[in-house]
């Protein structure tokens, strides 16, 4: 194998592969593991230090991935409003769904699932304390309230209803009324049809009526959308993020007055990436919640429910969402044993464990993947010129030294490639500022000795991490 050192003038010259796994340096064996992995959707625990390309392994796994096949919605349960219902929507289906029947079947209920205004206006829902009786009843029955009087003034929330305007309006025996359902308009038309049961039919709106539906809340909603992306990060150990959780709503999910529960519903990581990856950085950090996912994993359904005890979202539950994901976890080689142990063997009998390597010997091959490195980094920062070749002489020997001092390792190359990109941005950036073409070596060198400096006022050998959380977000992933 031939130096790229004697074939380019500059980095630009370099040709820089487009496949995802292609761009990972020195770690060919990561690479062909995780490769048979995602085709056999296994999950993979990768360890080794920060910035090796952990990262990068598992977004290049997810290029892999076809396009998801379900949708999953929620559904409003009339019968119980705090347990809202699981669609799972094939794509195929999803086609037929946009054709909907104009008009569908009447169905009966119980005035009290009624939306509460409608409730109102049709005289069952007494509009001072919320309670249902008759309509032929004047008087609520439970408050003494006359119902159809304004209550305004009232002290309680229910005085909010002032603006339904049924203030001495008889009881009316059917409301027609614009919901969206399942993105669709409908005309509802609740009649009564004897004294305890309401009939209620569905008809399909005119398009300009489209409009005025604006704000109705609809039955039915999409919780991770079928174009939504898969790929879903995690860090940290919020039980939020990872599993879901419901809104607080100060009416909690009482009919027509606060919002309905499905509509409360927040996905969890673990369901935004069915079908997909997720990607949990530092594994161990999840701490108690690692039980949780592993059963996740089994289970590869996780219901969803408030956390909060306080608030009303606590009493929302939905079974059964789908969480069929790839686990993709990252880990510090020192944290392993942090590790619960279920989820370890989880993971080792339905997937792999792989150790990225830190270092690599400095061979040709190395070299040249080094001085791809370089190419590729100035190519996606898109700001700072290309090296010339002394320039990267000068990097490939920082790569050396780092391989020395971080690993102890002589006549190697470091693989702790976020260090060395941070160092080649500020090399571009140096030669930005001395209006440069090219950069050059002494800009390395400068580079280098900026970078250098933090480690220096920090002996305890934490610049490490310190450096690391400088850099700005976009490079963790
Ligand atoms: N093996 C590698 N090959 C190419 N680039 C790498 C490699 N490792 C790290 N990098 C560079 O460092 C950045 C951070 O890498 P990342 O995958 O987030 O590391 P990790 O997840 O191991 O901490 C990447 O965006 C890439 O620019
Ligand atoms: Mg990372």
């Amino acid at each position: 194998m031939t130096s790229l050192l004697e074939e380019i003038e500059t980095t630009a010259d370099v040709r820089t592969p487009e496949d995802p796994f292609e761009r990972i340096i020195g770690q060919p064996h990561a690479v062909s593991i995780v490769r048979s992995a995602v085709v056999q959707r296994r999950h993979v625990l990768l360890c080794g230090v920060p910035g090796i390309g952990k990262s990068m392994l598992a977004k290049a796994a997810f290029s892999l991935l076809g396009k998801p096949r379900e949708e999953i919605r929620l559904r409003r349960n009339c019968q119980h409003p705090d347990r809202p219902e699981v669609v799972r929507l094939h794509t195929e289906e999803h086609d037929s769904v946009s054709h909907p029947p104009s008009e569908l079947d009447t169905v009966y209920f119980a005035p009290d699932r009624l939306p509460f205004e409608i409730g109102v206006k049709m005289g069952y829902r007494c509009p001072r304390c919320g309670s249902v009786s008759f309509p032929n009843q004047a008087k609520c029955i439970e408050c003494g309230a006359h119902k159809r009087c304004d209550w305004s003034d009232d002290e309680s929330y229910h005085g909010l209803f002032r603006m339904l305007d049924v203030v001495g309006e008889p009881a009316l025996n059917f409301v027609t009324d614009l919901r969206e359902i399942g993105g669709v308009t409908y005309h509802v038309t609740y009649q009564r049809a004897s004294e305890n049961q309401i009939a209620v039919t569905r008809q399909l709106a005119d398009g300009h009526d489209i409009d005025s539906s604006a704000g109705i809340e609809s039955t039915e909603r999409v919780l991770v959308g079928r174009n939504s992306r898969r790929f879903v990060r995690v860090s940290g150990s919020s039980p939020v993020e990872l599993l879901g959780d419901v809104k607080h709503d100060p009416y909690g999910s009482a009919e027509g007055l606060g919002m309905a529960a499905h509509m409360r519903v927040v996905p969890g990581a673990i369901h935004e990436a069915h079908e997909g990856i997720l990607y949990i950085d530092e594994i161990a950090a999840l701490g108690p919640y690692q039980a949780h996912l592993l059963t996740a994993m089994q289970d590869r359904e996780y219901a969803i429910s408030g956390h909060n005890p306080l608030s009303s979202g606590a009493a929302v539950r939905v079974d059964g969402v789908p969480c069929d994901f790839i686990l993709f976890a990252s880990c510090n080689t020192e944290n392993i044993s942090s590790i619960l142990p279920a989820l370890r063997s989880r993971v080792r009998g339905y997937g792999y464990e792989v150790m990225l390597a830190s270092h690599m010997t400095k061979t040709t091959e190395n070299r040249n993947g080094i001085i791809r490195f370089v190419a590729q980094t100035i190519e996606e920062d898109g700001r700072i010129p290309h090296l010339n070749v002394d320039a990267v002489r000068e990097v490939l020997s920082v790569a050396e030294s780092l391989a020395q001092r971080f690993d102890g390792k002589n006549d190697a190359l470091t693989l702790r490639l976020r260090e060395l990109g941070g160092l080649v941005r500020i090399a571009g950036d140096i030669a930005v500022q001395d209006h440069s073409a090219v950069v050059l070596p002494e800009h390395v060198k400068r580079a280098e000795v900026l970078s250098r400096g933090i480690e220096v006022s920090d002996p305890s050998g934490l610049a490490y991490g310190r450096s690391e959380a400088a850099v700005s977000k976009d490079y963790y992933l």
